[in-house]
């Protein structure tokens, strides 16, 4: 049976426009839901409007690190459909170096993106859920390396803070019924590949499995009672550090 758990709900994903924001988008739209992708690539954003014909995605390019650019998202989607339900912070990068070639721009930049962005983003999204009177949900993408070290400082930092956000949000909005959650992913690649290191299969995780936990996360009737939480979601493969 076809499952439209989340019809008539509004959802924002960032970074939506490739990788795992692109099929997080799609499965919100599978089950139901009208979502407004945002990312910083135009490029990406043509290439998925010209994949496509689905008339609830609708995308909205911008930098998520602008402060007027995130009340614009927030209240262009508020305008255009009434209401926000759903705000899943996929958007995450690393300067790729190692500690001892970092700069102040570097993390700085992984800071913005990261951390800064997405918790006031989330505070737009939240206003908007409170004056609404709407028991919504606010996703954030974190990693397992925010449990764990990668050999970037500045990933890892800044994932680690995530996790932290996202309980400290779910604390302050538990009162008005928003849920705060979130998804450490492992090694995710567009098609699962062979991995040694990690337990489940061998393999690495894909996209979609992350999709499902946040549709999951998004679906009041699974999983209403949760929130502060981050889901890892790894195939086992941070299990290694626990031994
Ligand atoms: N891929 C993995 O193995 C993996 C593992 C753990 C966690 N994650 C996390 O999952 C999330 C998605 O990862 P991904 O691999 O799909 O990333 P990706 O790089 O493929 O996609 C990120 C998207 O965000 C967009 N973007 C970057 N900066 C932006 C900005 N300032 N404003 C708006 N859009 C911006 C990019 O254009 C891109 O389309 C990230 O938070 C990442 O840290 C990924």
């Amino acid at each position: 049976m076809e499952d439209k758990s989340l019809k008539n709900q509004v959802a924002i994903v960032t970074g939506g426009g490739s990788g795992i924001g692109k099929k997080i988008a799609l499965k919100l739209i599978d089950k139901g839901a009208v979502v407004l992708v945002n990312d910083i690539n135009e490029d990406l954003i043509d290439a998925f409007k010209s994949e496509t014909k689905e008339k609830s995605l609708y995308f909205s390019c911008g930098d998520i690190t602008s402060e007027e650019y995130r009340k614009e998202l927030t209240s262009g989607a508020l305008e255009k459909f009434g209401r926000l339900d759903i705000l899943v912070n996929n958007v995450g990068i690393g300067s790729g170096k190692e500690f001892l070639e970092m700069e102040l721009k570097d993390l700085e930049k992984s800071v913005k993106t990261n951390l800064i962005a997405p918790f006031f983003l989330s505070q737009e999204a939240a206003k908007i859920m409170i004056e609404k009177k709407i028991k919504g949900t606010i996703i954030f993408i974190s990693s397992i390396h925010g449990k764990i070290p990668s050999g970037n400082a500045d990933y890892s930092s800044t994932k680690s803070a995530v996790i932290m956000t996202v309980k400290e949000l779910a604390y302050d909005l538990g009162k008005y019924g928003i849920r705060v959650n979130g998804i450490a992913p492992g090694r995710i690649t567009e098609k699962k590949v062979e991995d040694p290191r990690i337990p489940l299969n061998m393999q690495t995780g894909a996209p979609e499995d992350i999709a499902d936990t946040v549709a999951f996360l998004s679906n009041i009737t699974l999983s209403g009672y949760i929130t502060g939480e981050t889901i890892t979601v790894d195939g086992g493969l941070s299990l290694q550090f626990e031994r």
